[in-house]
């Protein structure tokens, strides 16, 4: 049975979500996280809503099944898919989830068009169309889907040519004509200044601080919060077997995001 000592599980297709667990440290710093990357996997964005479902039950299933008191989705593409379904197999643990940040885009002062980069699935699916109708009465909210770009920030060496031509590729002719970018996956805060770079000198929103403040809450609202002063652990974990994989989420978690 889980209980206040109990770790905090996060996941993602793979570096991405460590984006988020920057935020979720930083407004919990006494919890434990236990991150797990599903880098093998990566990129969900090109697979089927089942496929990303199952990942997803697969890694819930094995977090909760070792202790988990709450799991953090950080991934906007696997929390479309699977986080409504997940909380319904799952009532008693909480579920966090990450969404593209478009309302507090809308919130901004220049927030006439706003571009919302995200994975494909991500851009397909109801939720994100729900979300982008309720917010768009004031806005005009462009979705593009940005193949590979997560694939590719995955790989490290976020400085290269090729990166930057990627991103120009996919939005550079955004430049100058939208008031802010919403970066809808968990993996896109990596590289915010070769974004800005491209877009022009704009907001950028990811849903980062949000899923952390959603965390507390729900931690809160169930008694859950880690007691006592002392600095929380942060643990890893990949899927992707291989030298180097978790020196890759160390190296990411100290980044700035
Ligand atoms: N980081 C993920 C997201 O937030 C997805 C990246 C991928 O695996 O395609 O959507």
């Amino acid at each position: 049975m889980a209980d206040k000592s109990s770790f905090v599980g996060v996941f993602d297709s793979g570096v991405g979500g460590i984006s988020v667990l920057r935020h979720l440290v930083d407004e919990l710093p006494h919890e434990d996280f236990c991150y797990f990357g599903d880098s093998a996997n990566n990129p969900y964005g090109g697979k089927t809503p089942d496929e990303i479902l199952s990942l997803s039950r697969g890694i819930v299933d094995d977090m909760a099944a070792r202790g988990a008191k709450a799991v953090v989705i950080a991934c906007n593409t696997a929390t479309s898919v699977a986080a409504a379904r997940l909380r319904l197999e799952y009532p008693d643990l909480p579920i966090v989830g990450v969404e593209p940040a478009i309302r507090p885009a809308t919130r901004a002062p220049r927030h006439e068009r706003i571009l919302v980069m995200a994975t494909q699935v991500t851009l397909a699916l109801d939720k994100y169309h729900r979300l982008a109708e309720e917010c768009g009465s004031s806005s005009q909210i462009l979705g593009e889907p940005c193949v590979g770009l997560a694939h590719r920030i995955e790989q490290g060496n976020l400085d290269a040519p090729d990166l930057h031509g990627l991103i120009e590729t996919l939005v550079g002719r955004y430049r100058g004509t939208v008031d802010s970018v919403v970066l809808g996956c968990t993996h896109y805060p990596f590289v915010r200044a070769q974004i800005r770079d491209v877009v022009g000198d704009v907001p950028l929103f990811d849903g980062g601080t949000g899923a952390a403040r959603r965390l507390r809450s729900l931690l809160a609202e169930r008694d859950l919060l880690a007691e006592g002063d002392a600095p929380g652990s942060v643990a890893f974990a990949s899927s992707l077997r291989g030298p180097g994989q978790l020196d890759l989420y160390e190296r990411f978690f100290r980044l700035e995001v």
